[in-house]
This record gives structure tokens, C-alpha cells and sequence, in this order.
């Protein structure tokens, strides 16, 4: 049994963006969709509320009690109900957040290569990118970080994506104490975007940022759309740390205007019914990755992909393509649409992020193509 059954022809007949911005003889892998079916108790959920005519606004607690049941089962932490908030979907809470508790002409760091939306969350809202790139295996520089603190644009947030987006890094406690710990000292609010924290390698530890005592100092952002396949649907969480009150008390007004009743009904059965669902998920997405990996190996010189445990997105360096735009490239010649490097960051334009939350057939395909268009 494969969670990923869907023929091309099923997934072409969906109208959400993964399938549809490329041409239809282009073999799409970029935007964070799955190519999965929705999990049968977000169906019963959705059909029975529908059905009950329950369509009104949301109400009360109970998708903060599946989250933090969740938190609990999964990671052995469990917050207090007086430290999550509804959100709608998670770029809107962190813009909430940012526009809360930062003022125009402040700088938010980034760590760069990073999710093209967080670029759009600062930079479209009139305060600057302070850039505090990972290092060159993917991690978090804690020495650059504290000297972009200390430095001339100062910063008064930092947006941490956790596991990193593209590159699948998951941080350590030991990394992200250490992130809060700088953020303390020098008065940064640490704003934590974990919306890919169900999605790890099995066998991989994620450290939810609120598990660790010295870490209070941090707001998260949550949400079941991603790891359960529900951008569809918009519901999310803020979650604060025991020391963050004054992040929540600067939420601006409307904060949570945009959660959806249908999105918080779909989100909190994917959180109480999908736990074995999503660590399924990530074992085929894990046989994705030893797929690639081999695939990569054997038909893509040039290219480099770096594993990582966190995601279902992979991040190939094609610098040794030599190629100004290597995705325009493939697009082009191999009719395979990715994401391009350089939305994730200005020096990442040799890269490209490839979904594997999809069949084993159609990377083999996609990486097949690729190759035929380099000979
Ligand atoms: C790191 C990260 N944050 C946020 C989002 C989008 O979340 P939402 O649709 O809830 O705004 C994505 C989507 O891929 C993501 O990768």
C-alpha cells in the first residue's frame, strides 16, 4: 500500500496550483502540495459539518487541545491552552506577528536559502532582511548570527524556519537554545515558523522550540496544512512561549479574523485522526530521498544533493551544471517544473527544490527527463 497512488492523469484533473501553472506536458514537482488523498477522517469531518450545516465562525479550544495533544504524544511537551491563540493560515500569523511587534524601517533577520514568502512577509511591509545565511552544510551560524545582533542593522526579529525550508535542515536543542538564548540577550523576539515539524525522516528527532526551558522567549507559528496535505483549508495556530506574553498582547487587531470553521474542522481531525498517516507519509517521502539520492548519483553530474531529514523538498546544487538558471532549463528542455533557487535567496540561483511527496514513478520520470536534457 502507497499513499501516493494517484495516476498523473488523477492529479491532473485537480485544479490547485501544483498541477496546473506549468503547461500540461511539463511533470510539475515544486509547490509544497502532496500528491496524496485527504485523509479519510478530514473527509468524515468536513462531510458530516457540512452536512450539520455547521457553517458558521469558529469557536472555543479544540484544535488547541488536538495540537497539544499532539505536542505531548509526539514530542513529550505539552502547552498550557492560555498559550495558543487561533491564527489563519501561517504566513498571515507571522505577518500579524511581525506587523505586531516591529515597527517600518526595522530589520528582521533571515537565514537565506529560505522560503520565498518570508522574503514578502518583511521586505512588503516596509521593514529590511537582515541575511544571516546557514552555513555551507545547512546549519544555523550561530557566531554570524550574533554578529548581525550586535551589528549595524539591528535587528528586532528573527524568523526561523523549523525544519528549514528548502533545504530540510532539522536544528537541534542544543542550536536553538543557544538561537533563543542570542535573542534574549539582545532584545530580538525569535519568531518560529514550524509548519513542516510532523514532516522528519523516521528516526529523526524534532525539537518543537517551546519544549526547551531556555526558549520561552519564542512565538511559534503552526499549522496542519502542510503536514497533512490542507493549504485548502485555512486554520493555524500562534503558539508563545511562557515568557512571550507581550508578543501575543502586540498582536494587531484582526489577528485571527481569517481562520476558517471548515479549515479549524479539517485541521483538528487531521491532528487527533493523522498521526500514523503522516509518519507513513514521511516514510515513502524517506525512500523518495534514497531514490533521488541514486538517481542523482547516476544520471546528474553536476548536480549535488545535500540529504536532509526535515521535509518532503529536496534542494539540488547545480552549480556544476554552470548554468545561470538551471530551472528555467529544465522547464524548458526536460518539461520538469521546479522551484528556482533564486526565490529562496539572491546567491541560490544555481539551485533548484524539488517535491518528493509524490509517486517513485514520477520522480524517476522527472530526474529521467532531466538527465536527457543534459546530453
Ligand atoms: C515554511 C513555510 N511556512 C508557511 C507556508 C505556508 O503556510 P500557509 O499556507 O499556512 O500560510 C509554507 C508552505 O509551503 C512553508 O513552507
Amino acid at each position: 500500500m502507497t499513499l501516493f497512488d494517484l495516476t498523473e492523469s488523477e492529479l491532473r484533473r485537480r485544479t490547485s496550483l501544483k498541477w496546473n501553472v506549468y503547461a500540461p506536458d511539463v511533470l510539475p514537482l515544486w509547490v509544497a502540495e502532496m500528491d496524496v488523498r485527504v485523509l479519510p477522517e478530514v473527509v468524515t469531518a468536513v462531510t458530516e459539518a457540512l452536512e450539520a450545516g455547521d457553517t458558521g465562525y469558529p469557536w472555543g479550544t479544540r484544535y488547541a487541545e488536538a495540537y497539544a495533544d499532539m505536542a505531548d504524544a509526539r514530542w513529550g511537551w505539552r502547552p498550557e491552552l492560555d498559550q495558543l491563540r487561533r491564527s489563519g493560515d501561517v504566513m498571515n500569523a507571522i505577518l500579524s506577528l511581525l506587523l505586531g511587534n516591529t515597527a517600518e524601517g526595522d530589520h528582521v533577520v533571515l537565514n537565506p536559502p529560505v522560503y520565498p514568502p518570508f522574503w514578502q512577509v518583511v521586505e512588503g511591509y516596509r521593514r529590511h532582511v537582515t541575511q544571516v545565511p546557514l552555513t555551507a552544510s545547512g546549519r544555523l551560524d550561530l557566531a554570524a548570527l550574533e554578529a548581525a545582533f550586535t551589528g549595524p542593522d539591528r535587528p528586532t526579529a528573527y524568523l526561523l524556519c523549523s525544519p528549514h525550508n528548502p533545504n530540510g535542515t532539522v536544528h537541534t536543542a542544543e542550536e536553538l537554545s543557544a538561537v533563543a538564548r542570542l535573542c534574549r540577550e539582545h532584545g530580538v523576539l525569535l519568531v518560529v515558523d514550524e509548519i513542516h515539524a510532523p514532516l522528519v525522516d523516521p528516526g529523526n528527532e524534532f525539537v518543537p522550540v517551546l519544549s526547551l526551558p531556555d526558549a520561552q522567549n519564542a512565538v511559534v507559528a503552526f499549522s496542519a496544512g502542510k503536514g497533512w496535505n490542507l493549504p485548502a483549508f485555512k486554520a493555524g495556530l500562534y503558539v508563545r512561549g511562557t515568557d512571550a506574553v507581550a508578543a501575543f498582547d502586540a498582536l494587531p487587531p484582526l489577528a485571527n479574523q481569517s481562520t476558517g470553521q471548515m479549515a479549524t474542522i479539517a485541521h483538528t481531525a487531521a491532528l487527533r485522526h493523522g498521526q500514523a498517516w503522516v509518519d507513513a507519509v514521511m516514510v515513502e517521502v524517506a525512500a523518495n530521498k534514497d531514490l533521488l539520492g541514486r538517481l542523482v548519483d547516476d544520471l546528474l553530474p553536476g548536480v549535488t544533493y545535500q540529504r536532509a531529514p526535515g521535509t518532503y523538498l529536496a534542494w539540488l546544487d547545480c552549480t556544476g551544471l554552470g548554468m545561470e538558471n538551471p530551472r528555467d532549463h529544465f522547464v524548458a528542455r526536460a518539461k520538469v517544473g521546479l522551484n528556482s533557487g533564486s526565490d529562496f535567496g539572491p546567491d541560490h540561483g544555481r539551485f533548484v527544490r524539488m517535491n518528493l511527496a509524490t509517486s517513485p514513478a514520477l520522480i524517476t520520470e522527472a530526474v529521467e527527463r532531466m538527465a536527457s536534457s543534459l546530453r
